[in-house]
């Protein structure tokens, strides 16, 4: 039986046998194929869907580490800042160990379904008046004067199990891929792959290394200009952030990858979470679209070698944004408990 991505890979995280394993079972999530995708781009494309983790992110991979160490460590409380899924993550996980959850957010810039998650599961959740890196300032000096435990990605035990979905795709492939294209926000995400590609073939699993390919939204590039955001501003919230804390080692994945750093537009973010939506059947939330829309942009132009392989993460669930997915679809019609009334409105009679 599948027991957690800790047991998976208990020998290859900075875990021993006095760690308290927290786990929901997140990891082992699907590799899907995306003909789609593949046509429109010359490549074999595959998705990485981690809205399939148990709180619908990725953030399930590093939380099940952060709060299993944090417990190790004697914590009584963690606390994070979150533009909506680290906190849903935080929160689920601190209600399994039994520890209180605190969390900042910058005030109505979190999707309804991430704030439901964290309410429900007992969070204590502050909006605050300012952007996420407004937030991480504050949860980082809150953790330095109080005692309570930081789970962000700065925590480095969230990047050691965050790596593991790298781990999951060698398996899945027999190999690297020739390319990984991912969202970039607090740049955590693209690090953690990184150090986990760069594991796999130190141990021999793999015999190559992908190159990274990560896509910030235009509004909120930093890492692509080079310059923080102040003001950051994108529909895709959960990578609404001018200052990332991993900006270093994201650098540093995309040099030593051969790989790059791109912005895409808010309007691209969209068509990608149409086209995955309508076309491919894969429900995923704006941010995540941005790997997507990222693949599309490089291949139009010519940057994307035929026949290579690339994956893309697409990082949460599209259930997390309800209010986003019902604005940009067609109302549906109200009708009378009615055969023909319901054939003809459908278009079958
Ligand atoms: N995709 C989604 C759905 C996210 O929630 C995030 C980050 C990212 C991509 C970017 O990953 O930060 O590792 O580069 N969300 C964080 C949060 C910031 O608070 O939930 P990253």
């Amino acid at each position: 039986m599948y027991r957690g991505l800790i047991e998976a890979y208990r020998d290859r995280l900075p875990v021993t046998d006095k760690t308290p394993v927290i786990t929901l079972h997140e990891g082992n999530t699907p590799l899907v194929p995306a003909p789609v995708l593949s046509a429109r781009t010359g490549a074999d494309v595959y998705l990485k869907v981690e809205g399939a983790n148990p709180t619908g992110s990725f953030k399930d991979r590093g939380m099940t580490m952060a709060v299993s160490k944090a417990v190790e460590e004697g914590a009584k409380a963690i606390i994070c800042a979150s533009t909506g899924n680290t906190s849903a993550s935080a929160a689920a996980y601190a209600a399994r160990a039994g520890v209180t959850c605190a969390v900042l957010v910058p005030q109505g810039k979190i999707a309804l379904g991430k704030l439901a998650q964290a309410l429900v599961h007992g969070a204590k959740l502050l909006q605050v008046s300012g952007n996420f890196d407004d937030c991480l300032a504050l949860a980082s000096k809150l953790s330095q004067d109080f005692p309570v435990s930081l789970v962000n990605s700065v925590n480095i035990f969230r990047l050691h199990g965050q790596k593991t979905a790298s781990f999951e795709i060698v398996e899945a492939l027999g190999d690297a891929p020739d390319i990984h294209c991912l969202p970039v926000g607090n740049a955590g995400n693209i690090s953690a792959y990184w150090m986990g590609y760069q594991e796999d073939k130190e141990a021999g699993n793999s015999t190559r290394l992908p190159r990274m390919f990560g896509f910030q939204a235009s509004g909120a590039a930093p890492i692509v200009t080079g310059k923080v955001v102040e003001e950051p501003s994108t529909i895709a919230t959960a990578i609404r952030i001018g200052n990332p804390a991993s900006w270093t080692k994201a650098l540093d994945a995309r040099d030593a990858s051969g790989g790059l750093i791109s912005a895409v537009t808010d309007r691209e973010i969209l068509s990608a979470y149409r086209l995955l939506a309508r076309e491919v059947g894969v429900f995923v939330e704006l941010g995540s679209a941005a790997s997507v829309a990222g693949l599309l942009q490089q291949a139009a132009d010519g940057k994307i070698p035929a026949g290579s392989t690339v994956v893309c993460t697409v990082t949460g669930h599209g259930l997390k944004d309800p209010e986003w997915a019902i604005s940009t679809a067609p109302s549906p019609t109200t009708i009378q408990n009615d055969v023909l009334i319901a054939a003809r409105e459908l278009g079958l009679a």
